[in-house]
């Protein structure tokens, strides 16, 4: 079933994300504040084309899912801007090329909020080693704090949903990959572009 291959399939692309030098940096006890904050930089940077391409389809309601509530670019303006980081020239990520459907867009999805269960063991870790917390400079790892376990169920949910009207799981797979890819790729870029998409915070 849908939830199995994901998890299954794309372990590879999580474990490589989980070993990148960035992230193992992010887990160390020795982590820095100018490394957080350069973490959070690349994640907005990530984050803010892929989330108004996903807004453009329209399949998320007859899934149960409320994108607004579900966006992580307020949490790292937020979170910059708690830590005084000028965001007027930030580094932004290309624009993802393998969303043309609903099913890459719910594959992607799936990525986007996985991210939210590695988060809370991230967040704990940020909190002991620079002494933050969700209201100060952490809101984008701490996520919907107690509602994780919520959100994650109607996701699972959503995927199953989708898997089983369309039998589109090859397609989702593909695209939860090249999601995980195009993050370690993009952890790796030089911060060189600039990014022109309007800041939204919320
Ligand atoms: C150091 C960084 C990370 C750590 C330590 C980590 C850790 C974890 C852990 C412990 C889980 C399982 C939680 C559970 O089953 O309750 C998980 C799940 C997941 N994480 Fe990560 N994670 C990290 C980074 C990321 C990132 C950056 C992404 C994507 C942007 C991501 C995507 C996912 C996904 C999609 C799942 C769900 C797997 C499933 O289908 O069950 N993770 N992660």
């Amino acid at each position: 079933m849908i939830l199995n291959r994901l998890r299954l399939e794309t372990h590879a692309q999580h474990e490589a994300l989980d070993h990148h030098p960035l992230m193992v940096q992010l887990m160390s006890p020795t982590l820095s504040r100018t490394l957080y904050q350069h973490i959070l930089g690349k994640f907005l940077g990530f984050y803010q084309p892929l989330e108004p391409l996903l807004a453009r389809y329209t399949l998320w309601p007859s899934l149960g899912i409320d994108l607004t509530e579900r966006r992580k670019t307020p949490w790292l303006l937020a979170d910059l801007s708690h830590l005084q980081v000028p965001l007027a020239a930030r580094p932004c990520a290309p624009q993802p090329d393998w969303i043309h459907d609903d099913a890459a867009a719910l594959g992607t999805f799936y990525v986007m909020e996985g991210s939210t269960l590695g988060g809370q063991v991230i967040a704990r870790h940020v909190a002991r080693c620079l002494g933050l917390s969700r209201d100060q400079g952490l809101a984008f790892f701490s996520s919907y704090g107690e509602a994780v376990g919520t959100r994650w169920k109607e996701t699972r949910a959503a995927l199953v949903q989708f898997a089983e009207q369309t039998g589109e799981e090859d397609a989702m797979i593909e695209a939860a990959r090249r999601t995980f890819e195009a993050l370690s790729t993009w952890l790796d870029t030089e911060d060189t572009g600039l990014c022109n998409h309007a800041l939204q915070g919320g």
